[in-house]
């Protein structure tokens, strides 16, 4: 029998995922089917696809906690984001598994390239998606993480992650927007969700460095508040989530199948123009 994949999640129908797999199926030779579940109770949906044969999923919003809780088995990303977005089944076995952080750097590395090491980030936004992005990219050495948020509290948890992982007081910090004045980054990361709703975090146009990256997590929304600041503020390099959400599928997949698809066809496809 074909070996069953799919993506659950609600909303599900704007979803890239069964795209994206498909065609590195394709691209690698593996006889596998990708499809869509709008989840409703997630345990239930998740138990009746393992008994359909499911062999794994991707998991995006609103169940990526409800992924962390159902998992047997953690991965340190996973832990540390307290939140999972891709599962494996094997018999009794549920191992969990976050990309996003990873896909984020490699994205940015590799298909951006853009070396990390020694460059000033910041990262705007204290949610999953920045809690899932702070480890992959002190792996890579940076002189300086900051941390902006408008909830002081979250900023504070972040931090103490880095501090676990090694960094020191003075290569991760916190920041309030209002007292940004006069810093400047080379890689500025806007993780927040305020672009889903077309609003702007409170950054200073000035945070740029010169040659600096803006990178807006969200996907295919065209120029955001946040890239159009950065445009105006000199930024050459825009760059927004289409290569994260395709380096994370290559991720999932390479675990699944052991084989790691090559993305480019697959980002060159969803890419929507930043105009
Ligand atoms: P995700 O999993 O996508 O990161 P989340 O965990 O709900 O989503 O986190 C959303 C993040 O966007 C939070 O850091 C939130 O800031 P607060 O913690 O202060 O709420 C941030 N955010 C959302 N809208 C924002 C806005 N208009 N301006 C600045 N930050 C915003």
């Amino acid at each position: 029998m074909t070996d069953q994949y799919a993506v659950i999640g609600n909303p599900i129908q704007q979803s890239k995922s069964p795209l994206i797999h498909t065609a590195f199926a394709q691209a690698t030779g593996q006889d596998l089917e990708y499809t869509k579940i709008e989840g409703q109770v997630f345990a239930a949906d998740v138990d009746a696809f393992r008994a359909r044969g499911g062999r794994g999923l991707n998991v995006t919003a609103p169940f990526k906690l409800d992924a962390f809780a159902y998992a047997t088995e953690r991965s340190q990303a996973v832990q540390l984001a307290g939140a999972a977005n891709a599962l494996k089944f094997e018999g009794e076995r549920v191992m969990a598994e976050n990309f996003d952080g990873v896909g984020l750097v490699r994205d940015v590395t590799h298909n951006l390239q853009r070396p990390l090491r020694g460059q000033r980030i910041l990262i705007l936004g204290a949610g999953g998606a920045a809690r899932g992005a702070l480890v992959p990219f002190l792996a890579h050495a940076p002189a300086l993480v900051v941390i902006a948020n408008r909830t002081a509290a979250k900023t504070a948890e972040l931090v103490d992650i880095g501090r676990q992982q090694g960094a020191g007081a003075d290569q991760v910090r916190a920041c309030g927007y209002a007292d940004m004045a006069g810093q400047q980054f080379d890689l500025v990361i806007n993780a927040t969700s305020a672009s889903l709703r077309a609003e702007l975090p409170p950054v200073p146009a000035d945070v740029f460095a010169n040659g600096a990256l803006a990178y807006e997590l969200a996907y295919g929304k065209g120029l955001t508040p946040f890239l159009r600041l950065a445009q105006n503020a000199g930024v050459k390099q825009l760059a927004d989530g289409v290569g994260m959400l395709a380096e994370q599928a290559a991720e999932a997949f390479a675990w699944w199948r052991g084989v790691r698809p090559d993305t480019m066809a697959v980002i060159e496809k969803l890419t929507v123009p930043l105009v």
